[in-house]
């Protein structure tokens, strides 16, 4: 594993935008793997303003994102869908029809899931997935305890988030109950792993995940077995490794 260390929020971001950056150029047709939250924000923000100068060219670039709520659509704004479209997609030249997210309208999770995975593999698979990391390891919708052989599986959401959540919506109904997620076997057939983390609040688990034992316990520890990973963090996440 590579570790890169930034100074703060600012500069992490250019750091990861540098990585993905790096393997649009060198690959102008690849598949890139993307995931939303709060900290992969200033890396898709720096990537638009390379864009802008005309350093980058997303023309050829497939996406895959990791995850989106059952049930919502790419119009609801908490869906992934749209933070993707609003975060990167509509400020780039990348083909909407090359940007995929899980289908959170399918009903048929079997279905849905089958035709996500179907859409990696004719893609030829993930050339970059960047990572961001939950508070309790997990990446993607994976969260302690999922099996590491699973592919893009649909997970029952956990209490604590489905109340986290209900914030966003009008009512308690409309909360996302379930959601679909590449799983862990998908994200580690990846041929080069971005983990982006930000932040005091996530010294704990990097150092747990990264530097204690590999378990299913704490999802992200099974990324210490990918042979291409590089965690990008700033000065606080990364202040208690080793
Ligand atoms: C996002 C995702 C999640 C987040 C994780 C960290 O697509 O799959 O695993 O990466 O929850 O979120 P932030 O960056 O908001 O701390």
């Amino acid at each position: 594993m590579q570790i890169v260390k930034a100074i703060d929020y600012y500069h992490m971001s250019r750091m990861a935008a540098n990585i993905i950056s790096a393997q649009v150029i060198i690959k102008p047709n690849c598949v890139l793997g993307l995931a939303t939250g709060s900290t992969p924000i200033g890396t898709y923000d720096q990537l638009i303003r390379w864009y802008d100068k005309g350093d980058l060219d997303f023309s050829q670039v497939t996406s895959i994102n990791l995850d989106e709520y059952k049930g919502l659509s790419p119009e609801n704004d908490q869906s992934y869908r749209y933070f993707m479209n609003e975060h990167l997609f509509k400020h780039i030249n990348i083909k909407p029809e090359n940007t995929y997210v899980p289908d959170g309208l399918e009903p048929d999770s079997e279905k849905a899931c089958a035709s996500y995975n179907e859409i990696i593999r004719r893609a030829g698979g993930i050339d970059l997935q960047l990572l961001g990391l939950g508070h309790n390891g997990h990446i993607g919708f994976n969260e302690p305890g999922t099996e590491f052989e699973k592919e893009t599986h649909c997970v029952k959401l956990a209490k604590s988030t489905i109340d986290a959540n209900s914030r966003f919506f009008a009512s308690m109904d409309e909360v996302p109950k379930q959601a679909y997620t590449m799983g862990i076997k998908t994200i580690m057939q990846a041929k080069k792993i971005v983990v982006v983390v930000s932040g005091a609040s996530k010294a704990e688990i990097v150092k747990e995940a990264f530097f204690g034992p590999c378990t299913p316990r704490v999802p992200a520890s099974v990324l210490q077995l990918h042979n291409n990973v590089t965690l990008v963090g700033d000065e606080e996440a990364l202040a208690l490794i080793p």
